[in-house]
């Protein structure tokens, strides 16, 4: 049974994942956010579940909520993204902890071809950089990370999803959060799965310019 630490909890992905882990398998919980209250009434109505306060760039907050988890789910976002990965890969060196499943963003290896590519530098610009060094931050160390590039998020109810590796063009314009949740929650439960490998996830067929809705 895997006590997972989520950092960032109450962003959207995180939340689906929270659903799913509590719905479908027996992991224990441990929830890490600012202003924790916001998680409250979740954390006191699932018994293994529980909300902690803290920012992702404390490293000694950080340090506290590792103790006794097995892996550890960053869902963060941010300028200062670099500075949580570095955070991070701090506290989980100091608690002895491997496991990191870290929430990137597609372009930070400029590898989305075509129009797209093009396309989403452009709109995204500083923030592929900032999500490109954090990225950096965790590729260079020694953990097994996961490093998860989805594709543009949308809010479908759907898990439909392919994988793309380090080194190959990035595939599709989109992808669901429930999808990425999923594959969080897949591998919390398989944490062998995508050990070292960062990985781009779409959702197959959405070939594009553009997302669907641009
Ligand atoms: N939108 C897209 O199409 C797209 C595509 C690819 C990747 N992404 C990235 O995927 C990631 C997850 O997406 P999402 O929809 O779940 O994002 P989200 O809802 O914005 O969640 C990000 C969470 O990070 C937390 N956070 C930021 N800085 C923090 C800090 N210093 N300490 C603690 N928590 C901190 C925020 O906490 P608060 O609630 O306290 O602010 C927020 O809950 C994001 O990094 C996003 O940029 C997005």
């Amino acid at each position: 049974m895997a006590k997972v630490l989520i950092l960032g909890a109450n962003g959207k992905i995180a939340r689906l994942a929270e659903h799913i882990f509590v719905d479908t398998t027996d992991s224990d919980l441990r929830l890490y956010l600012r202003n924790a209250g916001r998680l409250k009434d979740f954390a006191d109505s699932h018994t293994l579940v529980e909300a902690v306060e803290g920012d992702a760039t404390d490293v000694q907050t950080l340090i506290e909520a590792m103790k006794g988890v097995d892996i550890v789910y960053a869902n963060l976002a941010g300028g200062n993204i670099e500075s949580e990965a570095r955070a991070v890969v701090e506290a989980m060196h100091a608690e002895n902890k491997t496991r990191l499943v870290w929430i990137s963003t597609l372009g930070i290896y400029n590898e989305v071809p075509g129009k797209f590519g093009d396309w989403n530098n452009n709109i995204l610009g500083d923030y592929i950089t900032n999500y490109a060094a954090a990225a950096k931050v965790i590729e260079d160390s020694d953990l097994d990370y996961t490093i998860i590039r989805p594709a543009w998020l949308t809010d479908k109810p759907e898990v439909d999803y392919e994988v793309t590796q380090k080194g190959e063009d990035f595939k599709g314009t989109e992808v669901s959060r429930r999808s990425i949740a999923q594959v969080v929650v897949d591998i919390a439960q398989d944490p062998d799965k995508f050990k070292r490998e960062s990985i781009g996830v779409n959702k197959p067929n959405t070939d594009g310019d553009k997302p669907a809705w641009y």
